[in-house]
């Protein structure tokens, strides 16, 4: 199928973080490190290796430390250079983007998802888009969005990462009930943002990777309320289903909720498990605490 390019990715990142107060009362959630990366730099990474050639970022107030990670740091790399560091120089130069590559838009009030990329529309304008919430991050050979780059040319429409969960945690996130699996692509006949107890219509989740239709921003000029008196974006997708429009993809990978404690802290002992310079040292000590906890049993 003939499908345009996917240049364009947004990245939600005004929420306040409350989950992580009180770290989060002076330092973006975003900015929380797994090992020693923040995590919005697995989010841009991913859409990197996907093709992303434009960053854009929906802010808020007091999140201006994301601004500067991005941004080169002339003082610290002249000092690198200095005492010979190249290596420590390498690592920076993922987090430089070029000037125009990312642009930063305000969502003034928390009104929801779909609000927040609705306040993108001006800078994605009339071409499909991905969406990433940093919050999801997925552990890949191939990075997920670009696995589902590679299914979109295939379907076109509208795509959405789609994972299994647990039916009593359905409630949690956006559903998708199913017309026809095909097993990794999954065509949609409806989609429900956090279903009500026992209404849920399938157990697939939708989870933070999205490949959007610039009709879906014309659906959230609408500004319909919905779960939690929200904006959401799973209603803005819902209003595009039909046939061929709106599939799910079953990724392959393991998705981390880092906007969870658990999930936070389980992303990173699998990251720190899979760094060669840690691993060892890592995998000892889980083995000592391990034997200690059963030992005290
Ligand atoms: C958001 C989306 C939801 C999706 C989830 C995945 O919910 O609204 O559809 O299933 O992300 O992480 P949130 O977790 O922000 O409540």
């Amino acid at each position: 199928m003939k499908t345009r390019k996917i240049q364009k990715a947004v990245f939600p990142v005004a929420g306040m973080g409350t989950r992580f107060l009180p770290a989060t009362k002076s330092i973006p959630k975003e900015i929380m490190t797994l090992v020693d990366r923040p995590l919005i730099q697995y989010a841009i990474d991913e859409a990197r290796a996907a093709g992303i050639k434009e960053f854009i970022f929906v802010t808020s107030r007091g999140k201006s430390a994301l601004e500067d990670y991005f941004d080169h740091a002339p003082e610290l790399e002249s000092a690198l250079r200095k005492s010979g560091k190249t290596e420590l120089l390498e690592v920076l130069k993922d987090t430089n983007m070029d000037s125009g590559a990312i642009a930063y838009v305000r969502q003034n009030r928390p009104m929801g998802l779909g609000h927040a990329v609705w306040c993108a529309r001006r800078l994605i304008g009339n071409e499909p888009f991905a969406v990433l919430l940093p919050d999801d991050v997925i552990a890949a050979e191939k990075p997920c969005l670009q696995q589902m780059v590679e299914a979109y040319q295939e379907t076109g429409g509208n795509m959405v990462a789609a994972m299994e969960v647990p039916p009593e945690k359905a409630g949690s996130y956006g559903v998708l009930d199913i017309a026809n699996d095909m097993g990794s692509i999954i065509e949609a006949r409806g989609m429900v943002e956090k279903p009500a107890k026992g209404t849920a219509p399938s157990n697939l989740a939708v989870i933070g990777r999205y490949i959007l239709s610039p009709q879906v921003l014309t659906n959230l000029n609408r500004m319909k309320q919905g779960a939690g008196g929200e904006i959401q974006l799973t209603d803005a997708i819902a209003e595009e289903i039909g046939p061929g429009k709106v599939y799910g993809y079953r990724f392959r990978g393991q998705r981390y909720d880092c906007g969870s404690k658990a999930g936070f802290l389980q992303a990173t002992v699998a990251f720190g498990l899979a760094r060669p310079d840690l691993r060892d040292e890592f995998a000892a000590y889980l083995a000592e605490l391990n034997a200690m906890q059963k030992a005290a049993q």
